[in-house]
């Protein structure tokens, strides 16, 4: 035997055992031949081309994918007649099998990467956002004019070392009147008629009872801010409103004097109002104070006077009503309205625009 016939002889049978469970596989009768697997592969392919053609969204690309491309799918079942094919003919079946996959496979790719993108753009299309429409503006509100000013002065005066106290709106007699030396019968309590709850309760007209408030519960010093809502039985007009606020302030401990309430005032009117502004006291008569003085302010400028407040030096029968000595401790007080002062700084002539909730007026502040 030459070389060449016996190398030949052991190529052919290297790998293929001559006889196994398989063995009848290899029988002609069943072998598949080249031509026949070309037929079959033309077939998948014009098959799978129209397939593709057809998928003309992502799912059915999936179950084409599946169908042909997937472990068990159809050419998958194709490479197995490759154990059919005569042992000469394997190498040409193998690169025409593979030939088929990779086809497949790309036009499956291009077709996919086609379709995503156009559906993807119909998706941007239709879900698309058009950020160049006006959007639906939501505005921050801010602080009423009155609360605005109010924290203004209570920031004031705070720094100068007063603390902020509140009492009820619903006052006893007792508190508003009696306790600031306004008798029953008094004539002054003319001046604070207001709305009565009942014959003893009604709704306070000034921020006075506060005073009282806390002092019956501090003892000396005291030194208090108290803001708050006020009601009056006036009919309303430009300058006058049955609802309005008021600031108390009161300052009580041994060896102050009317020149202490005067530096105050002139400090707060520095800050409030601005530098340039003249101020003057004018007598004037409260029950809870003596003496009682009016203050009046005047602009840069201005030819009149304003009056912004009613003042004076704690009457000794408060001191006394709340179980303090006015022999040991002295003090001054004043009350404001928030509403007088606003108008007085921002030029605002009618007293009703604070409550009418105009917003052209409120969003000037
Ligand atoms: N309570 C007074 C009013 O509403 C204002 C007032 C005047 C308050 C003099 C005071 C004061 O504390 O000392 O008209």
């Amino acid at each position: 035997m030459s070389r060449a016939s016996l190398r030949r002889s052991f190529e052919t049978t290297r790998g293929k055992p001559l006889v196994n469970e398989k063995s009848d596989r290899y029988t002609p009768r069943q072998m598949s031949d080249l031509t026949d697997l070309g037929k079959r592969i033309a077939d998948l392919n014009g098959e799978m081309a129209r397939g593709l053609a057809e998928a003309s969204d992502v799912q059915t690309l999936e179950r084409f994918r599946v169908e042909y491309l997937g472990r068990k799918g159809r050419i998958a079942q194709l490479f197995r007649v490759l154990a059919e094919v005569a042992p000469d003919d394997k190498r040409e079946a193998g690169r025409l099998l593979n030939e088929l996959k990779d086809g497949a496979t790309s036009a499956f790719e291009e077709r996919a990467a086609r379709l995503t993108s156009s559906e993807l753009q119909e998706r941007l299309l239709r879900e698309s956002v058009d950020v160049t429409l006006p959007g639906v503006c939501r505005p921050f509100g801010h602080l009423h004019p009155l609360t605005q000013v109010q924290r203004e002065i209570e920031s004031i005066f705070m720094r100068m070392g007063f603390d902020v106290a509140t009492g009820p709106e619903i006052e006893t007699e007792y508190y508003n009147f009696e306790a600031l030396n306004i008798p029953a019968d008094h004539p002054a309590r003319a001046d604070w008629d207001t709305f009565y709850i009942s014959d003893t309760t009604l709704l306070r007209p000034h921020t006075s009872p506060v005073q009282i408030h806390v002092m019956e519960s501090t003892p000396p010093p005291v030194r208090i801010i108290c803001p708050g809502r006020c009601y009056r039985r006036d009919a309303q007009d430009a300058t006058h409103s049955p609802v309005f606020h008021q600031i108390e302030l009161l300052w009580v401990e041994e060896g102050l004097s009317l020149a202490n309430l005067k530096y105050v005032l002139e400090l707060f009117t520095r800050e409030f109002f601005g530098e340039g502004y003249l101020m003057r006291f004018s007598g004037d008569f409260f029950p809870f104070t003596e003496p009682s003085v009016q203050v009046h302010i005047k602009a840069p400028g201005a030819a009149g006077w304003m009056e912004i407040m009613g003042a004076g030096m704690v009457d000794p029968a408060v001191l006394t009503a709340v179980g303090y000595d006015p022999e040991c401790v002295s003090g001054f007080a004043f009350g404001l309205g928030i509403e007088r002062m606003a108008m007085l700084k921002y030029g605002i002539d009618d007293i009703r625009a604070f409550l009418t909730n105009d917003l052209r007026f409120i969003r000037q502040f």
